[in-house]
């Protein structure tokens, strides 16, 4: 079967509504957590997609059953390192930095020890930022130069410990939380902001976690060996996803698009604040809070203007994964768009920082690169009309989603690699193009 796509036209107008993909972040969590849990979780829209079937089958394989009934996942954990360990058992985290780094957190305590792999891409990333804070506690791992594949062994000797995590990684942050679960006494995390939902599911859960706001980090204080019991929750959309939608219909002719039951956790929606400052005017719509997370319906329409933007790098983390696609709004805005520091790009499934700029020169955008930060000079009249093919050596995901919408917005004839990377976060993303009226082979 051919692993391609090709479109040759813009997409029509459009006015719909639309549902997009269970959270990840959230999905991947709640798997993790339920296997933690006393007694069985239940589980619904959870995210089908190969990162979160990989949490399932790691989960699997260190003891924890689950089943599916109907649309529910059930998930029966035995508590705080309830896992049911044998001898030389190997993870594989696929291509899923956060499972990756969350499951080692949940390891601490396990006598065996046990071998985490990845894919290719996830074979390329830092370990070292989680290794270095799971040392602290007392856990011994085993890695050439801080990759994958890595070896941890955990130990009864866990000792709290106070971190500081100055990346701005929500990895890191819940890797630490996850092992503080297990460790006696408080443990102590000064945070540079990040998304939060490991806070918030553990505060829905009754789990003894506080989270104090300080000047431009955040003071969390974890107590060790608590247990709580199994749980009843709905993962709600992904706004990563949905924010392919948002630019789809941004950047096209007289449409409209509402997407419904998104998570617009404020650690999340940059790409909403971002936009809005060019003057996209998106509206959050039906905002309701549940199990600690707030959803809304995201309703957009396009826009014939946009204006460029000196982004605030303060607003980075909560859009860290949407930057791909607001470049290419950046390239259709008026004038100069500039972006700083932007480093934690190249750390994520391929060099997305290095290939934004490649993507973006090869469209015919002019961009002035100075080390992490970009400019781009946007062209409010870009359409294109040659042929275009996009290598993605790595597969990743939201690479071949800017593609495609580039392709439906500015036009040219795309020959798109790598179909099936879709299915790491959102299997139904050509189907709900389909579904909106794009025209692809
Ligand atoms: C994630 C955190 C972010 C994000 C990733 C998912 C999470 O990574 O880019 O896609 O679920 O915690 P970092 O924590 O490395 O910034």
């Amino acid at each position: 079967m051919t692993n391609y796509i090709l479109i040759k036209n813009k997409i029509n107008n459009f006015n719909k509504k639309i549902q997009v993909s269970a959270d990840k972040s959230i999905s991947i969590r709640s798997v993790l957590l339920a296997s933690q849990a006393v007694g069985t979780s239940k589980i619904s829209n959870l995210l089908e997609s190969e990162d979160v079937l990989n949490s399932l089958k790691v989960i699997k394989k260190l003891g924890i059953n689950y089943s599916k009934v109907g649309k529910v996942y059930y998930i029966k954990g035995y508590g705080l390192n309830g896992f049911n360990i044998k001898n030389e058992t190997v993870l594989n985290a696929g291509n899923s930095g956060t499972l990756a780094r969350l499951i080692l957190g949940l390891l601490v305590k396990s006598k065996s020890k046990v071998k985490l792999i990845g894919d290719k891409s996830l074979s390329k990333r830092d370990f070292h930022r989680v290794i270095k804070p799971l040392r602290l506690f007392g856990v011994n791992i085993e890695s050439k130069n801080n990759l994958l594949p890595l070896k941890i062994q955990g130990t009864d000797f866990l000792r709290p410990i106070i971190y500081n995590e100055e990346i701005g990684s929500a990895q890191v942050k819940s890797c630490v939380i996850f092992s503080a679960l297990n460790t006696p006494g408080i443990t102590q995390i000064n945070s540079k902001t990040s998304r939060n939902h490991t806070e918030l599911f553990l505060k829905f859960l009754n789990y003894p976690i506080k989270v104090i706001k300080k000047s431009g980090y955040e003071k969390i204080l974890v107590e060790g060996l608590k247990q709580f019991k199994g749980f009843k929750y709905e993962v709600p959309g992904d706004i990563s996803s949905a924010s392919f939608f948002i630019v789809l219909t941004l950047l096209s002719k007289n449409s409209k698009i509402v997407i419904k039951k998104v998570n617009v956790n404020k650690s999340r929606v940059g790409i909403i604040s971002i936009l809005n400052m060019m003057g996209a005017e998106i509206k959050l719509k039906k905002k309701t809070i549940y199990n600690g997370e707030e959803i809304a319906d995201i309703h957009v329409k396009s826009k014939k203007s946009l204006n460029a933007i000196n982004c605030p790098s303060k607003l980075n983390s909560s859009a860290i994964d949407e930057f791909l696609i607001i470049f290419l709004v950046a390239a259709k805005a008026n004038g100069i768009s500039r972006f700083k520091d932007l480093g934690e790009m190249n750390k994520k499934e391929s060099k997305r920082l290095d290939l934004a700029i490649q993507f973006l020169k090869l469209i015919g955008i002019k961009v002035n690169r100075f080390k992490n930060d970009i400019n781009i000079h946007g062209n409010p009249n870009l359409t294109l009309s040659k042929k275009f093919e996009m290598k993605n050596f790595l597969k990743d995901h939201r690479i071949f989603f800017l593609c495609c919408i580039t392709a439906l917005t500015l036009g040219g004839m795309w020959k798109i690699n790598d179909k099936d990377s879709i299915n790491t976060s959102f299997p139904d993303f050509l189907k709900t193009l389909r579904m909106i009226g794009a025209k692809i082979s």
